[in-house]
């Protein structure tokens, strides 16, 4: 059973899907939740919901792309809720178009949120971490990172994702702070083309999607305590997907 009573926690992507289901998941395992999301509103809904459960939660508007949207984020977090403890990436997008329908702005736009997001929102608490001698930074991939997929601005980005949580280990070196990486595999939120569900649940052994609540419990696990030894690992959460089958598939194109 994961404990995170007195540590605090932000969560990118928090208004929704995967990221508010790690939102209540870390505030059931007793953490002070800041949900963050550019959906400043919902994220804010997601924050009342927790409180109304019993946990401890302050919603804030970011955009991860921003680097003083960040600075101020890091600001208001320190003042309602204190200084931070783990990192939660969540924040992403999708953009669902393959080379020829696409341009220069559109990649390096869902590179900016998947990628530099990251990267961004992880170096803007980094002090917080390291200065306490104790952290915990994860990052969401997807297995569009680890495998080549129909849409190639989302699989580098993801790609991207899975490298650098390799490389930061090399800022965090004898820190305390930890940083993984999570691939899940299809998950039925907002993000996924429902449409293709069906295609997906053929090439996945578990015979249905991943649920976001199945993937919020390997990010409660490795915020933890007991997760002081996984660091720069990926964790794939699919079902068994991309054990026998490669997203270059001609389909599923979720
Ligand atoms: N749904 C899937 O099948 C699937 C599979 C693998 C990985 N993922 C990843 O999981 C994460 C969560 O996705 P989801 O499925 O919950 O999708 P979602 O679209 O429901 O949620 C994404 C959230 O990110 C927020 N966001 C987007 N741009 C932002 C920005 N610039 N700053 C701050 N917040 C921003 C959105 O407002 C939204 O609340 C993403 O990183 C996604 O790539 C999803």
């Amino acid at each position: 059973m994961t404990n995170h009573r007195g540590r605090v926690a932000v969560v990118t992507g928090a208004a929704r899907g995967l990221g508010q289901a790690v939102a209540r998941r870390l505030a059931a395992s007793g953490a002070t939740v800041a949900c963050a999301d550019v959906d400043g509103v919902a994220a804010r809904k997601t924050a009342e919901e927790i409180g109304a459960n019993g946990g401890r939660a302050a919603g804030f508007e970011v955009d991860v792309t921003s680097e003083a949207s960040l600075a101020a984020l890091r600001e208001q977090v320190h003042a309602v809720l204190g200084r931070v403890d783990m990192v939660m990436n969540v924040a992403g997008i999708l953009d669902r178009r393959q080379m020829a329908d696409t341009d220069g702005e559109a990649f390096r736009r869902v590179i900016d949120v998947n990628l530099t997001g990251t990267y961004l929102t992880t170096r803007a608490f980094a002090a917080d971490m390291t200065e306490r001698g104790w952290g915990r930074v994860v990052n969401t991939a997807s297995i569009a990172g680890v495998t080549g997929y129909v849409y190639p601005s989302y699989a580098a980005s993801k790609a991207g994702v899975v490298n650098l949580t390799r490389s930061l280990l090399v800022d965090f070196w004898g820190t305390g702070v930890t940083v993984n990486a999570v691939c899940p595999g299809a998950m039925d939120t907002e993000m996924l083309d429902r449409s293709a569900i069906p295609a997906f649940i053929r090439k996945t052994p578990a015979g249905r999607v991943v649920t976001p609540q199945e993937v919020a419990a390997v990010f409660d696990f490795l915020a933890g305590e007991e997760a002081a030894c996984v660091n720069g690992a990926t964790i794939v959460v699919d079902g068994g997907a991309t054990a026998v089958f490669r997203y270059a598939d001609p389909e599923p194109r979720g």
